[in-house]
């Protein structure tokens, strides 16, 4: 059955490998967001074959941006989304706590744990429109408190902003009413983790 799908930081990564996996089915509608969509030329190219590839500028760390890109996919997509995948993050250090600054945290923490908090509240007008309500997070096993107390990075600034992340998904739908949606939360480690993510959408 055709399904709409919008992942974030799909230029690059494993959010390429979705938009390319997803949009493989002809029937499906796909949108990647991309920071720099000028710069986005492998995800250009796969755009250029595949008609069913939109491709919309997003940046998760800024609230407008957010805002514009579910203003832009409610125009590709007037019936509604059926998925979000927040992917886009970053892991620009493994610091411990004492050698990371504030500035290093306060990065991690507004792309990693408030970006996928912006664009699910951005999107979910759009995804109130179908009854699949899927949203998928892609995490870390560096922010897990119950399987990975000892995971050398998990006191990083990558790993406490996932930690938030694993929080938000957890409690946080709950919290705003959509306890009954189905939620994904994956951390993209292995290849077999991958293959979950791929699976679960
Ligand atoms: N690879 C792994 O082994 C692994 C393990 C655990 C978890 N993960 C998680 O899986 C997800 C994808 O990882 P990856 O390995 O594919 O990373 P990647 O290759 O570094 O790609 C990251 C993607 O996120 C985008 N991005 C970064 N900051 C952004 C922002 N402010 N707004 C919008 N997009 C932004 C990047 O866009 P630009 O091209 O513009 O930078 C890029 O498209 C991340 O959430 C990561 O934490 C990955």
């Amino acid at each position: 059955m055709s399904k709409s799908y919008f992942v974030s930081g799909g230029n690059r990564g494993i959010g390429f490998a979705l938009v390319k996996l997803l949009s493989s089915d002809s029937q499906n509608t796909v949108i990647a967001g991309a920071r720099n969509v000028e710069g986005a030329s492998e995800l250009k190219k796969w755009a250029d074959l595949h008609s069913n590839v939109n491709i919309v500028s997003l940046d998760v760390s800024i609230a407008a941006s957010n805002e514009g890109a579910a203003k832009e996919a409610a125009r590709i997509l007037p019936d509604g989304l059926d998925v979000l995948i927040a992917n886009a993050g970053i892991s620009k250090s493994y610091n411990t706590i004492l050698e990371s600054s504030d500035d290093l945290y306060y990065e991690h923490f507004t792309v990693n744990t408030l970006g996928p908090i912006r664009i699910f509240r951005a999107f979910k007008s759009l995804l109130d429109k179908k009854s699949t309500k899927h949203f998928v997070v892609v995490s870390s096993a560096a922010g897990s408190l119950a399987n990975n107390i000892d995971f050398p990075i998990s006191t990083s600034c990558y790993g406490l902003s996932k930690a938030g992340l694993n929080l938000a998904e957890s409690g946080g739908l709950r919290d705003c009413g959509c306890s009954s949606w189905s939620r994904r939360n994956r951390h993209g480690l292995s290849g077999f983790e991958r293959c979950q993510v791929q699976r679960c959408v």
